[in-house]
């Protein structure tokens, strides 16, 4: 990914030589969300979720409307993944960290939660290549949620 631009010097740079429209085409052919597209991630977050909510882990940490649930991953996963920000157009700044606090996430939680990302990604109709790059992005923000040492 040497080819990248850091963002802030890709806006400075783009003042002078882009418009918005070919910054616009740029972003939509290199985000991941562009590249796996809505189908796949709404395909996805229905699958992952399938998988949550029967972990023996973790599926007892989810308590409210699950509809709703999946609605917000939908979201959050659009902006997550470099597509429309509709998750802070709705609810705000994601404030992900805090807003996981309320429930007690350990290790062992996190890697369930990674396990049935990983198993959930593994069936969507993309290249091998696609779901690495998809997957990785994903371990560090689980262990950011991580709040409770194990027992
Ligand atoms: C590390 C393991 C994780 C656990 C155990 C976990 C658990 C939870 C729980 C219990 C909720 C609230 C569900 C409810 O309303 O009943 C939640 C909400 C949410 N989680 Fe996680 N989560 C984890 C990691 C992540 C990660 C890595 C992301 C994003 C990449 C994420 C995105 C979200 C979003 C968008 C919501 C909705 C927030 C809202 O209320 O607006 N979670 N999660």
């Amino acid at each position: 990914m040497d080819h990248v631009i850091p963002f802030g010097s890709l806006n400075a740079f783009s003042h002078f030589c882009f418009n918005e429209t070919v910054i616009q085409k740029h972003m939509e052919t290199e985000a991941l969300y562009y590249r796996l597209g809505k189908k796949n991630l709404d395909l996805l977050v229905e699958r992952f979720y399938d998988l949550v909510f029967v972990n023996p882990q973790i599926s007892h940490l989810f308590k409210n409307d699950k509809e709703e649930i999946k609605g917000k991953q939908r979201l959050f996963l659009s902006q997550f993944l470099g597509g429309p920000a509709l998750y802070s157009d709705k609810y705000g700044h994601p404030r992900m960290r805090a807003r996981h606090m309320p429930h007690t996430i350990t290790e062992t939680d996190a890697i369930a939660w990674l396990h049935c990302m990983s198993q959930a990604i593994g069936t969507l109709p993309v290249s091998e290549e696609l779901k690495d790059e998809l997957f990785a992005r994903f371990p560090s923000t689980a262990m950011f949620m991580v709040n409770k040492e194990e027992n």
